[in-house]
């Protein structure tokens, strides 16, 4: 039996067989809303093969039942690439969400801005991203499903919707590129100025991996960033672990605005 299918016998005894229709993952500070899902509770560390997160502002428990009408999978807590140097440490939820009967996933994250026009506090569209940290997490993987063709990763109807969520919401969503930097350390201007020209819009050290992951399982994938600074040698503010935490309930106010729009239209 495959991790995967392990982790799928336990979610289902407990919170039985019925599909879910979607995925959630949430990032640093946006925990919260595993909270409102009414339905059955799992720490990571009971689910073999999830990772054992360590890093503050996560919860790392997954949530199986209903949310705003729908059923959904809801992941407090997320592994990153820094923590253990896996870029694979969410393939075990991604799969275990993918055998509860999802075919879509939304990722969310807290990332700094390039964009003076999406200030902290502001949330993010993902309609691109940059793998700056040349990592992937499907290095090892044998099959050919391994290339993953990444054209349209982040799911173009999903994200409409998202939009239109927003927009009900009285918000106008703003998209951008999002690049995966590997952190844990924070980016160097040098760095902040580089990934500009590139073409990209935020930074973050998460959601790249697990995007790329969605997309080899055959899920439809969507992330928002939840902006907490502007990046490196872009704003006066000190950038911190501490800051992103204190800030990310600004934007997460607005995040769940559109979300629940969004689950429950
Ligand atoms: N860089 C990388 N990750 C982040 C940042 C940032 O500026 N802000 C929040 N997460």
């Amino acid at each position: 039996m495959s991790k995967s299918d392990e982790a799928l016998a336990r979610v289902q005894a407990r919170a039985g067989k019925a599909p879910v229709d979607l995925g959630l993952i949430l990032g640093s500070g946006l925990g919260h809303i595993a909270d409102m899902v009414e339905g059955e509770a799992f720490d990571y560390g009971e689910l073999g093969g999830f990772p054992v997160s360590a890093v503050s502002g996560h919860s790392a428990k997954l949530v199986v039942g209903r949310l705003w009408g729908r059923r959904v999978a809801v992941f407090g807590g997320r592994a990153h690439y820094y923590e253990r140097g896996q870029a694979d440490a969410m393939r075990v939820p991604l799969e275990l969400l993918k055998a509860l009967g999802a075919d879509k996933v939304i990722l969310t994250n807290a990332a700094g801005s390039f964009r003076p026009d999406i200030p902290p506090g502001d949330l993010m569209l993902i309609s691109d991203h940059i793998n700056f940290s040349g990592l992937n997490p499907l290095i090892g993987e044998a099959t050919d499903a391994r290339f993953v063709n990444m054209t349209n990763a982040y799911d173009a109807t999903m994200r409409a919707a998202l939009e239109a969520a927003a927009k009900a919401e009285g918000m106008q969503l703003k998209s951008g590129v999002y690049s995966w930097y590997s952190g844990p350390s924070f980016e160097t201007p040098a760095e902040i100025n580089a990934l500009k020209t590139l073409g990209s819009d935020a930074v973050g050290m998460s959601t790249v991996p697990e995007v790329i992951l969605a997309r080899f399982l055959g899920l439809k994938a969507a992330a928002i960033s939840v902006i907490t600074n502007m990046a490196a040698g872009l704003g006066t503010e000190n950038i911190s672990h501490e800051h992103t935490k204190n800030m990310a309930p600004i934007g997460a106010a607005k995040l769940e605005k559109v979300l629940h729009r969004y689950i429950s239209g």
